[in-house]
């Protein structure tokens, strides 16, 4: 199958790129390369362009048309919460904007399917186990845009004769091959092996939470895990009654913040001990993926537990700085 993949030169959509070629699928990235790397999608067809962008949906169409495509897979969205507050409309013209533009675009081309990346943060304050019926009231800019992507989606699926899904993804870590690491200093795991390199203390912010250890629990899911997840979701559409559905991407599984910090000590060489700094304001003492629909709909479930994410981490942060 011939599948456009916006965003196809970043974190996630690379990793969903080389499955998809593993398989004999052919992805078309189209990107910005603005967050992303062109060396991630060596080999591949690369097309530079902001899907947000004027002009956007000729662009898209031409190439759904040209490159025979038959699914697309949407990843490409800015995904930096402090960024989002600050700049709110740029959020929402780029995410929103941007996959009003492809879907236009799948509709003017007669594109029939679609994944789209959308993010735990849907559920905004939520704590404990998530399942996808779970109140969503995102509380942050970012969150808001990936809500209101879901809705475009749904009401253009009904309208028009789609059939997508909408991936929420939970706290994504780890690498399938060192080259398709996360470079981005925004998430737990980059962020402590970036203070590791420094010779600084890692942080953890606050263990005074309800939680056995006192810091925060979350569901950490490997990358690789989510990339197979889209491709069970692909090959899921094509049988399915429903215009769309939503659904969660997880292990299922809490794993600590004290339990990443220290599994990432472990293993590199003379680490310093952690610091334990002040809550920070907004973060729930725990929330976990409801893995069961998932499951039920797709036949999907998580193959990587926490010791596979911290290992391929670590190798992948280390083949990067060696
Ligand atoms: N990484 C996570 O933990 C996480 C969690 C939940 C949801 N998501 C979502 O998953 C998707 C992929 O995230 P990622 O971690 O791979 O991020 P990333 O920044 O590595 O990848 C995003 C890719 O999209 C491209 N892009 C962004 N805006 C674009 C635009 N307007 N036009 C064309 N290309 C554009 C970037 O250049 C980059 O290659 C995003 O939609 C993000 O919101 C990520």
């Amino acid at each position: 199958m011939r599948v456009l993949v916006t965003g196809g030169s970043g974190y996630i959509g690379s990793h969903v790129c080389r499955l998809l070629l593993e398989r004999g699928d052919t992805p078309i990235v189209v990107d910005d390369v603005a967050t992303g790397r062109a060396e991630r999608v060596q080999g591949m067809v690369l097309h530079r362009l902001d899907v947000s962008g004027d002009g956007a949906v000729a662009r898209l169409a031409d190439i759904m048309r040209s490159e025979s495509v038959a699914a697309v897979i949407h990843f490409a969205a800015r995904k930096q919460v402090p960024e989002s507050v600050a700049r709110p409309l740029w959020y929402s013209r780029q995410n929103i904007g941007g996959v009003r533009n492809v879907l236009d675009a799948m509709v003017t081309a007669g594109v029939p399917a679609l994944i789209f990346s959308s993010s735990a943060a849907v559920y905004g304050d939520a704590r404990g186990v998530v399942a996808e019926d779970a109140p969503t009231e995102p509380v942050n800019p970012y969150g808001r845009t990936k809500l209101a992507g879901e809705w475009l989606v749904a009401d253009a699926a009904r309208a028009h004769g789609l059939r997508a899904i909408s991936l929420r993804y939970f706290n994504v870590a780890g690498a399938g091959w060192p080259e398709l690491a996360d470079r981005a200093v925004l998430n737990l795991v980059p962020m402590v092996l970036e203070r590791l390199d420094a010779g600084a203390p890692p942080r953890i912010f606050g263990d005074d939470y309800p939680t056995p250890d006192g810091t925060c629990i979350r569901d950490f899911v490997h990358v690789l895990d989510i990339a197979e997840a889209h491709l069970a979701a692909l090959d899921s559409l094509s049988s399915v009654a429903v215009p769309h559905r939503a659904l969660n991407v997880g292990t299922g599984q809490g794993a600590s913040v004290h339990d990443v910090v220290e599994g990432l000590r472990e293993r590199r060489a003379d680490a310093p001990r952690a610091e334990v700094l002040a809550r920070r304001a907004g973060d729930p003492a725990a929330v976990i993926a409801d893995v069961d629909q998932i499951e039920r709909e797709l036949g999907w479930r998580a193959q990587r537990g926490l010791n596979e994410i911290l290992d391929s981490a670590v190798s992948a942060w280390r083949g990067a700085s060696g």
